[in-house]
């Protein structure tokens, strides 16, 4: 099992974890804390991290470029799987690529930034235990209003980090097929119409499948379209 540092009170355990990466080059290690004053999420949009939800950062070895949207996906399935052992009666989605849902409301999300000095991977993991935010741009549930069962934040962050280096080693030794069949069986919005926002604009489309590499394969009016990253809005 990683080492787990833990914080009454951090900036970001994003940069708390590359702070502490510098010192301790090699290792891996994790960063849980119990609220963010800084916590961020994707595209650069603040994270609100009020005491009571699961604020953790994985520092990991890295992964060559090509796969990180396969790795992306492998989290969202360790997410999916643990989340899933807490409130098993309840519907709980991976959101391509980064999220998990459930009964249809972002339960949890994923932030995969890379450090650099030294090579690693620092995995920030947003799980909304007793409250979540209201008035996000897709719509937020928390554990507590489906359950009242809600596992400490050090039991849920052991569980992420075991069922991780189950699949870490899985992926690593029989590649990507498990986690893609997996992730395949509670897919939201597969076989659906989507829009997926990305830097250049929005496209819509069928949600066909994703590939063997993770990309998601929209069917649009003028064709086959293959998107490693973008935000899936609807
Ligand atoms: C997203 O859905 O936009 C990703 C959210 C990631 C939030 C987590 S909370 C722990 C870590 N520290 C941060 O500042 N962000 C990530």
């Amino acid at each position: 099992m990683l080492k787990i540092i833990q914080y009454p009170t951090i900036d970001s355990t994003m940069d708390e974890a590359v702070r502490l990466s510098e010192q301790a080059e090699g290792l891996e290690f994790a960063v849980l804390a119990d609220e963010q004053t800084q916590g961020r999420g994707r595209h650069g949009r603040t994270w609100v991290s009020n005491k009571g939800n699961l604020y953790l950062s994985v520092v990991t070895r890295p992964v060559p470029l090509e796969l990180l949207t396969q790795y992306a996906l492998l989290w969202g399935v360790v997410l999916r799987d643990v989340i899933s052992s807490f409130l098993p009666n309840q519907l709980i989605q991976c959101k391509w690529p980064n999220d998990v849902l459930l009964n249809g409301f972002k339960v949890a999300g994923l932030l995969i930034e890379r450090s650099h000095q030294p090579d690693a991977l620092v995995v920030g993991v947003g799980v909304n235990l007793l409250h979540c935010p209201e008035e996000t741009m897709f719509p937020a549930t928390c554990l507590k209003a489906h359950t009242a069962q809600i596992p400490s934040t050090i039991e849920l962050s052991k569980s992420l980090i075991d069922k991780y280096q189950q699949y870490r080693e899985e992926w690593e030794k029989h590649g990507f097929s498990h986690v893609r069949e997996s992730c395949l069986k509670s897919l939201w919005k597969l076989n659906d119409e989507i829009i997926i926002s990305q830097n250049t604009g929005s496209v819509v489309g069928i949600f066909e499948t994703i590939d063997e590499n993770g990309a998601l394969i929209l069917k649009t009016k003028s064709g086959y379209e293959r998107l490693l990253v973008g935000d899936l809005i609807r």
